[in-house]
């Protein structure tokens, strides 16, 4: 067994190959980014913005280690085929219940990587006519930009390559582990389970 990854979570053993990020690098990171948030928007009643479901550890550390008071509100989008994602669609199937015309938005996501759903999401948020609109991303995957997006908070520069945990999934499982790591192969080869 590795003993980074404790005990508790046998059950995924078998199927990661890698730790990229431990709990504490995560947590480390994540807790300078909420004290940069904290500086930047002091007085400025900041709302997080955060894009469901990738997000949701990200953005409840994050939201914790900001000591200015901060509105956390979320949006869901759901991908259409490969091919309409290609061309910068995206569905909204849940919208944000706070306006967000002249307040302070930070957009909070999990992780960038060609930029075409959060260049969609920016521009839709925008035509709101926020006070200023920022991007706090997690992961950041540089290399497989498509669209240029202006990214202010960034936890970490990431290479190409596929990872789990901390709200990452692969087919909606391993969002629960609490580092990031990457599965073994034989995962990808198994159709169902
Ligand atoms: P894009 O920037 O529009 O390509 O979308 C990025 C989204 O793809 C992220 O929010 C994740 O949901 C997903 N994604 C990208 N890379 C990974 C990964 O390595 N693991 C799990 N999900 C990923
Ligand atoms: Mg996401």
């Amino acid at each position: 067994m590795n003993p980074k990854m404790g005990s508790d979570y046998h059950l995924f053993l078998d199927d990661i190959s890698e730790i990229i990020l431990t709990t504490e690098q995560i947590q480390a990171r994540v807790n300078e980014l909420g004290e940069q948030i904290s500086r930047d928007y002091y007085q400025k009643d900041p709302i997080l913005v955060g894009v469901l479901k990738g997000v949701m550890f990200f953005i409840a550390d994050l939201s914790r280690a900001i000591t200015i008071p901060v509105e956390v509100d979320f949006m869901a989008v759901s991908s259409y085929s490969q091919e309409a994602r290609d061309k910068g669609l995206v569905r909204l199937v849940k919208d944000l219940e706070t306006p967000i015309t002249g307040r302070h938005v930070v957009f909070v996501e999990d992780m960038v990587d060609t930029g075409l759903t959060l260049n969609y999401l920016l521009r839709t948020l925008q035509m709101r006519q926020p006070a200023t609109l920022n991007v706090c991303t997690l992961f950041n995957k540089q290399k497989l930009r498509l669209v240029d997006v202006p990214i202010k908070y960034k936890g970490f520069d990431l290479p190409d390559r596929f990872i789990v945990g901390y709200g990452l999934d692969y087919r909606e499982r391993y969002r629960n582990l609490p580092f990031v790591g990457m599965l073994k192969p034989h995962i990808f080869q198994k159709k169902n389970s």
